[in-house]
């Protein structure tokens, strides 16, 4: 859950900050309009000023001190044991938050500061809160004695401390000034107003004078509530119309909870809805009150905000230009005034009553009180406590003794929370989902809603912005329920007479969670609103087991939005590098993994690599099912099966099943472990009613790890980033499903030196088709996420789900709207593919036989050409055109199919022909009987009535039933005309109910073409991916190349040449300077360059632009250089930076040793490893004897490898090695200080050269860095002793090591001499 990391966050009921105002003048239009009624009713500007502020008033204080002493006094003795009086300087400490110096202080309207066990307190703190506070967490402050700082805010912390520590040195009249009057916690804006103008009206004229001669206090502006702020607020028309959407129903917890609870239900349906009232108890929301800390009031308002309300003029901010001060007014004013003339629609007589009683109210919510949420008392719904190791944080005990007092819509939402703890429950009531409790505290501090009035904490906002409101929490890391009601008040009714005994908690509407929505399980749905970002989100399930040293992983991940199961099983190494490789390739935004199965390492490993991933742990076989559970579960849920073939197990899925077993509910046995990892995600998305949706797509894929994938070894590239691509400036697609593909391609890039040449040939013919891949571009750009849009059709179409998902019975208030939404996206997947098959003909039509063969693949069907894979979706595209008439769906919401189109509908509709013919035949036959004019009247059940003129009624015999007249005219009803009308009903009924599954069955339809639309949208994804890549090879400035891949004979040494290789990421204009690279070429080349160069030179940018280019050139494109040769790479092993990872345990050297050890495991010949750097960590004789270890193993192992160092000594030993050859980045030095040799300069020249370079040049970088002169003059002479010393000891090794000639002793003496 969010951290509330300020102190103004902790106090959940800390006071709106609306009313009050600063001693400058600066006023928001409703103040002053209040100043001015303040003015006229009191007589002189000065009265009216001090009436505003009279409680503030230092002498007022006073006075009030001593005129409310004795009610105060006597109020007190109510509760015992009172020992903090007014204006004490106390340490005082809210639940869950730092102990804080405050001031206690009288509650602003109840002029108490006591109350039973807690007093009244105001924090230090900027702005200044308050807070009732439980006397045993308080305690004196004693200047010099300080409680533990808290590691959060401790700078404000310790603001408030100096500020304690001088109001200490106040007296009790000075202190008095330190009260901030603020507005009262429970009060509105509204009852502010009212307030201000009864006291106006009562008027205190002493009072006032007696005030002239006090300074006024100084009080502040704040921004309010997020309502304003400029996120928030985006007065749209459609906002406009449908009014805030952050104001709630307007019922009161009170009313849920009430005694006459039986009202909540029919307040509850959506008719009765509107006439709720709403309150406006303004709250800061967090974002407001950031900028209260940090804005002024005038720098609040942003210029931006200020042109976004320019541009929509509403009512609100007519009328504050009108008052002239739209330069002083802050956005929240504005919009505070005009929402509260909204609110002022809704609220009733009872509502400004009840503000009165809200003035007693405490300011600890009483959910806060509760004795089962208390930390030491909180149990879950088996009532195990937090150290069980089986404890469940998912639920709650709820005490039944509890619940039975509760009125029964409060007894549904503490049932619902007792299951479902860890969700925000958003809470149908009527038109309004409501939020209780702890979820309204949430609501109000992560989404600026408004507290409603009443006791309880309780919030909420209109059906229609659940989308908007859910994201909001969702992308914040909560758990989001929706609950809708799935019965009407009349459905209620119906049922309580069925039944014998009718409790209090029968009568009310039925309620059920419809949907729980995580980062992980995210569909979009019509409710749900778009995606905001094409990036796959996936859920993640994994558990593992170990037999001996090696440990085996089963996992399963999914897309919810799109619908795809992968499912894997694999042995692993000591460093997890296939797991690691993974979650890096396919980064899971939740993880679910089993209790107690994992390892520590794998914890670690989880808590590092995913550390700010949602994860939960499930119980073994209740939640982390068993192989055999999952079968039989997903066997038996009705997934896979139709009512005439049984069990239909997708092929996907058929390779995890075991052969041997018919009825297939036994796992294959390498992949028991896949299986069970799949049961968790099921159980999952079962909770959260999803399964059916995603499980009966039937999509299901075996992950491999890439080191395994057969017949081709791709490389294998850790790319953490989703932003690798960016920054590459490859990601260019125009699709959302292009910009996922080019992911996958960047993780997983080609071996296959033929797929590898299709690609390069696509992009080649792209780029000799500038025009013609731009109008491509543009029509693709248009396309909406269509892999997404298909799942969702699916969903609309499943019948399974439309019979038993409670959304099926769910009463919407906004029904019109979705339905609306669904058509309209449904038309626009049709267009979508309409346009996906133009593209595909548009380049299909240039293509040429010759031409690229993956271009001729994802752009051509069969018949155009044998090797196209591009679906033929002309004729379903025409079925679904003609099936019914698009613009009247878009208007109407519903489909009314053609002729033919929908065999259920046609019947009901000729049915309904057919009796409009016998109606009229009948009609002609009485006309005839009567003789004269005969007509049907009557509407809805008494309909067709004959109307027979009087004077012709003589032959209407018995069989004629008179059912009324009118004046002139007789009404009857034959057997005819009823047994008609009865056939009419009937057959209307029937057209309601073929209408209301009609949609469905289009989207059913629509699904079952599901192959053809899948393949389109995977060829359209490859074109994209290719245009991007072509795009980039036409952006990028300089010189771009093919890389040409050779393979080589067996005896052969893989190689490398690259001529003026650019990086990737950086421009060619930015004047980089290119670099040749060739590693093992030649007969006798080396496969390790040693490279060596000054810090700053250059060196690890050469080695990641070696890895860059490596990769793009396996991934089919074109890279940054003059040329670029290689034979294929199989993997790719960088030990690249110094990380440490403490939340894994590991230190900077571990890491470094690790990333070495996956390295010599796993490099093969074909690898490239690039080691920037080894040894650093550690002492030095360590680090050279570690490096130079590695270097002979990798040099032996004939890998092609970049080896940086700064260890020169490492030069010396492999100076002559065959393995080994040197490389520098080349520099020049110069110094023109000759006195003083620290002073030298180092020009980088960035450029790779052969050799060794003989110095790091280390002070040179150190003063560019900024560290000062001396300490790198201390530091040279230093390093100058310390290179004479060794120096010395190889002269002494020298001479007394070998025998040596008189002759080489001589000069040997020559040295030594010269050296010391
Ligand atoms: N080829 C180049 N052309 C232009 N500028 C370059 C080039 N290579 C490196 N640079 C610049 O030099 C900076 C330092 O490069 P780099 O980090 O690669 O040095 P280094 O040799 O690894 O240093 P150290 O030994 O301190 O790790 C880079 O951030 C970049 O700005
Ligand atoms: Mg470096």
């Amino acid at each position: 859950m969010a951290q509330k990391n300020t102190l103004f966050n902790y106090f959940t009921k800390s006071p709106a900050q609306s009313k009050v105002q600063s001693g400058v003048g600066v006023v928001s239009p409703s103040e002053a309009k209040d100043k001015i009624v303040q003015k006229s009713s009191a007589g002189t500007p000065l009265s009216a000023r001090k009436k505003v502020s009279k409680k503030l008033t230092p002498e007022t204080d006073s006075k009030k001190i001593t005129r409310t002493a004795a009610p105060v006094a006597e109020r007190n003795k109510l509760y015992e044991g009172e020992e903090f009086g007014v204006y004490d300087i106390v340490w005082s400490k809210l639940d869950g938050y730092p102990w804080w110096p405050s001031l206690v202080c009288e509650h602003p309207k109840q002029k108490i500061h006591v109350k039973g066990n807690d007093i009244h307190v105001q924090f230090f703190d900027d702005p200044p809160t308050r807070a009732w506070i439980h006397k045993k967490c308080m305690e004196r402050y004693v200047d010099g004695v300080k409680m533990l700082a808290p590691t959060k805010d401790k700078d404000k912390w310790r603001a408030a401390c100096i500020q304690a520590d001088s109001a200490l040195k106040l007296s009790n009249l000075e202190r008095s000034k330190l009260i901030v009057d603020y507005p009262d916690d429970s009060a509105s804006d509204i009852e502010l107003e009212d307030e201000e103008t009864e006291d106006l009206d009562t008027g205190n004229q002493g009072v006032a004078q007696e005030d002239a001669s006090i300074p006024q206090k100084r009080r502040r502006i704040l921004v309010l509530d997020s309502e304003d702020s400029e996120d928030e607020y985006k007065p749209k028309k459609e906002d406009l119309d449908e009014q805030s959407e952050s104001a709630s129903s307007g019922i009161d917890s009170d009313e849920v909870s009430g005694p006459e609870s039986i009202e909540e239900p029919e307040e509850g349906t959506p008719r009765k809805a509107n006439k709720r009232k709403r309150t406006s108890q303004s709250r800061p929301s967090k974002k407001s009150k950031t900028a209260d800390q940090n804005s002024t009031p005038l720098n609040a308002v942003s210029t931006e905000t200020k042109a976004k309300l320019a541009l929509f003029p509403s009512d609100e901010n007519s009328a504050v230009k009108m008052n002239g001060f739209e330069g002083f007014s802050s956005p929240s004013q504005m919009v505070k005034d005009g929402t509260k003339a909204k609110l002022a629609l809704f609220s009733s007589k009872e509502n400004t009553e009840a503000k009165q009683t809200e003035a007693g109210s405490t300011e600890a919510w009483p959910h806060l009180k509760l004795d089962f949420l208390k930390p030491n008392k909180i149990r879950d719904a088996k009532r195990r406590t937090p150290a069980d190791p089986d404890y469940d944080p998912k639920t709650l005990y709820v005490p039944e003794e509890f619940k039975r007092n509760l009125t029964p819509a409060l007894r549904q939402w503490w049932e619902m929370k007792s299951q479902h703890f860890d969700c925000i429950l958003f809470f149908k009531v009527g038109k309004f989902y409501e939020l209780f409790h702890m979820d309204a505290v949430t609501g109000v501090t992560e989404l600026g809603l408004q507290y409603m009035r009443g006791d309880n904490a309780h919030s909420g906002f209109p059906e229609i912005a659940y989308g908007r409101f859910a994201s909001s929490l969702i992308e914040k890391g909560y758990k989001v329920a929706r609950i809708e009601q799935t019965e009407t008040p009349e459905m209620m009714g119906e049922r309580c007479k069925g039944m014998g005994k009718v409790t209090k908690f029968d009568k009310v509407v039925k309620r059920e969670i419809c949907q729980i929505t995580a980062k992980g399980t995210r569909v979009f749905s019509v409710i749900d609103g778009d995606a905001s970002s094409a990036e796959n989100s996936y859920l993640f399930a994994v558990t593992e087991k170990s037999a001996g040293d090696s440990v085996s992983y089963g996992i399963c991940f999914i897309d919810t939005s799109i619908g795809v199961f992968h499912l894997g099983q694999f042995v692993d190494d000591r460093h997890c590098s296939r797991l690691r490789t993974l979650v890096a390739h396919h980064p899971p935004v939740q993880v679910l993994y089993e209790k107690r199965a994992l390892s520590e390492k794998t914890l670690q490993l989880l808590n590092s690599s995913l550390a700010s991933v949602l994860k939960e742990s499930l119980a073994p076989e209740t939640e982390f099912w068993s192989a055999h559970k999952t079968l039989t579960t997903l066997a038996e849920g009705g997934y896979f099966s139709s009512e005439s073939s049984g069990v239909n197990w997708p092929e996907g899925l058929k390779k995890f099943l075991n052969e041997a077993d018919t009825l297939g509910l036994t796992a294959h046995d390498n992949y028991e472990l896949a299986v069970r990892a799949l049961g968790a995600c099921t159980w999952y998305l079962k909770e959260s009613f999803l399964d059916q949706q995603l499980l009966s797509m039937g999509r299901f894929e075996i992950y491999q790890p890439h080191d395994l994938v057969e017949n081709a070894r791709p490389v294998l590239t850790v790319v953490s980033k989703a932003s690798f691509s960016k920054h590459m400036k490859l990601d260019l697609c125009c699709t959302p499903f292009g910009k996922r593909l080019l992911r996958h391609w960047l993780c997983s890039p080609l071996c296959d030196v033929d797929g590898i040449a299709a690609r390069q040939e696509a992009i080649t013919w792209l780029l000799g088709n500038t025009s013609l891949m731009a109008e491509a571009q543009e029509m693709l750009s248009q396309l909406p996420d269509l892999e997404r849009l298909l799942s969702k059709v699916h969903t609309e179409g499943n019948a399974l789900r439309s019979q038993t998902h409670p959304d099926s019975r769910a009463i919407f208030f906004e029904d019109h709207i979705y339905s609306k939404r669904r058509i309209l996206e449904f038309i626009s997947t049709l267009a979508g593919f309409k346009s996906a098959e133009k593209i595909a003909s548009l380049i299909q039509g240039e293509l040429a036989t010759s031409s690229s063969k993956l271009l001729v693949q994802c752009t051509s069907n069969k018949q155009q050409n044998p090797a196209g894979k591009f679906p033929d979706l002309a004729g379903a595209l025409h079925f679904f055109e003609t099936a019914f008439d698009h613009e009247q769906a878009k208007e109407a919401g519903r489909i009314n199919p053609s002729k033919g189109i929908d065999p259920e509908y046609d019947s009901v509709m000729e049915e309904l022909q057919g009796l409009k013919q016998e109606l009229d035949e009948y009609l002609n036959s009485q006309r005839k009987y009567f003789g004269c004019k005969v007509t049907y009247c009557g509407s809805d059940k008494k309909r067709f009535q004959l109307e027979v003129p009087d004077s012709f009624t003589k032959k209407a015999g018995k069989d004629y039933e008179l059912q009324g007249q009118r004046k002139g005219f007789k009404k009857y009803w034959t057997s005819e005309t009823k047994e008609l009308l009865s056939r009419q009903i009937a057959a209307e009924d029937q057209q309601k109910t073929v209408l209301k599954d009609l949609n469905r069955r289009i989207f059913a339809r629509f699904s079952s073409y599901y192959e053809i639309w899948n393949t389109a949208v995977q060829c359209l994804s490859v074109l994209d991916v290719m245009m991007s890549l072509a795009e980039y090879v036409r952006s990028e400035g300089g010189e771009m190349c093919v890389p040409e891949f050779v393979m080589p004979p067996e005896e052969m040494k893989p190689f490398l040449k690259i001529t003026d290789g650019r990086h990737p990421c950086v421009s060619s204009v930015d004047g980089f300077i290119p670099n040749d690279t060739a590693i093992g070429c030649g007969e006798d080349a080396a496969s390790l360059v040693l490279v060596t160069g000054p810090n700053m030179g250059g060196k690890s940018t050469l080695m990641r632009q070696v890895g860059l280019l490596v990769v793009m050139a396996h991934m089919g494109c074109h890279v940054p250089a003059a040329s670029c040769h290689l034979s294929p790479v199989d993997r790719i092993f960088t030990r690249l930076g110094a990380n440490d990872d403490i939340m894994a345990g590991e230190s900077t050297f571990y890491v470094e040793l690790s990333e070495t050890a996956a390295v010599l495991h796993h490099a093969t010949k074909h690898s490239l490893v690039l080691v920037d750097e080894l040894g650093r960590g550690t002492s030095t004789h360590d680090g050279t004897a570690i490096a130079a270890a590695v270097v002979q193993e990798l040099g032996n192992l004939g890998c092609r490898t970049l080896f940086s160092t700064h260890y020169h000594t490492l030069v010396e030993d492999f100076r002559h090695s065959e393995y080994v050859t040197l490389g520098h980045m080349a520099c020049m030095v110069e110094n023109e200080n000759e006195e003083d040799p620290s002073e030298e300069t180092v020009t980088f020249l960035y450029k790779f050269a052969s050799g060794a370079c003989p110095k790091s040049y280390g002070f040179n970088a150190a003063r560019l860095a900024g560290i000062p002169s001396d300490i790198i003059r201390t530091g040279y002479n230093k390093a100058a002793q310390l290179e004479k010393d060794g120096d010395q000891r190889k002269l002494f090794q020298q001479l007394f090591g070998k025998k040596q000639n008189s002759s080489d002793i001589t000069s040997l003496i020559e040295r030594v001499r010269s050296v010391l």
